[in-house]
């Protein structure tokens, strides 16, 4: 293994760029050739490939987005894209590569080592979908990004005595809205893997304002089905009669300079990618258990559908009678 290359995929989450510069340093200190690919996949196809120094990484770990670009490429998901894409690695003498994303992009690197290609993967989506890994590289991030915009929301919620429902990312996952939920003090939390019980919120909300508490915050995540924060909001105003206002967070959970919790495991992750290319190894994603770094094959492990911890849902509700 001389030279490798990296990528970021998908969605961006903070922490990609310290990702990025623990990979670029730990193997250029171990006498290895880095190599950037721009936009992905779709940059790899059309090979947009520039050199890593030492310096090329320098003042990134606290910025949020990726300096390599992202992209979601369709054609690398077909034959013809992924044969592009390994003709370009070859041409530009890369040995290995270091994928960083989600699990649709750790999908794609997985079609490239079962090409005979030799890939590791690093897990970074804000989303944290991906069963074998406690973590993903912007998780915690978005959680504290939501935060600081659920007390600002709180505080004019208050004064006006409304109902805020906030709708966060996730995609199909309530794993972000489980989790901000809880850490906000929300007072109801809609994820996608339990169907609303919009009666028990109603019957909630009531009693809350029957005690005198007439705000209330409800995270809904965007996965939710059957349901929009605004058919909510109208059908809770009809039953509380309490005025309702919908927040939809958006991109700005996207962007940010990463926490440091996200820079640690960032760092930690992409240290140990590039260890495991130095070594030989490949089919491989990294990711942490408890506090421990793991890593685990790439074709056998790569599933979406981090459950639902309901232990966890059912204390929010216990914790925001
Ligand atoms: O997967 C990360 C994520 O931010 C999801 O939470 C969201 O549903 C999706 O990406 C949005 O994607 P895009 O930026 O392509 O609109």
């Amino acid at each position: 293994m001389k030279r490798i290359g990296i990528l970021t995929s998908g969605g961006d989450s903070p922490g990609m760029n310290a990702a990025i510069r623990a990979i670029s340093r730990y193997a250029i200190y171990h006498g290895l050739k880095v190599m950037g690919i721009e936009e992905g996949y779709k940059g790899l196809m059309e090979g947009n490939i520039i050199d890593i120094s030492i310096s090329t990484v320098g003042g990134i770990i606290d910025r949020g987005g990726t300096v390599l670009k992202s992209a979601r490429s369709e054609e690398f998901k077909t034959e013809a894209g992924l044969e592009k894409a390994l003709k370009i690695l070859r041409i530009f003498d890369i040995d290995g590569l270091v994928v960083i994303g989600g699990d649709g992009s750790l999908k794609g690197a997985r079609e490239l080592n079962k090409r005979g290609f030799p890939v590791v993967g690093v897990p970074a989506t804000i989303d944290n979908d991906m069963k074998y890994t406690d973590h993903t590289i912007g998780f915690d991030t978005v959680l504290n990004t939501i935060e600081d915009a659920v007390s600002k929301i709180r505080d004019t919620t208050e004064s006006h005595g409304r109902i805020s429902i906030v709708e966060v990312m996730g995609r199909n996952s309530g794993q972000i809205a489980l989790r901000s939920g809880i850490a906000g003090g929300a007072d109801c939390i809609l994820v996608p893997e339990i169907k609303p019980d919009i009666k028990d919120m109603c019957k909630k909300l009531i009693k809350a304002k029957n005690r005198g508490k007439k705000h209330s915050i409800i995270i809904f995540a965007e996965g939710v089905r059957g349901l929009t924060p605004y058919t909510l909001g109208e059908q809770i105003t009809e039953v509380t009669g309490i005025e309702t206002r919908i927040t939809i967070l958006g991109h700005l959970q996207r962007g940010g300079s990463p926490s440091a919790f996200d820079r640690i495991i960032a760092s930690r992750f992409g240290a140990e990618a590039a260890k495991i290319l130095i070594q030989g190894e490949s089919n491989k994603a990294v990711g942490i258990k408890g506090n421990k770094i793991i890593n685990v094959e790439l074709d056998k492990n790569i599933e979406l559908g981090n459950e639902i911890d309901l232990e966890l849902l059912e204390l929010g509700d216990i914790l925001s009678i």
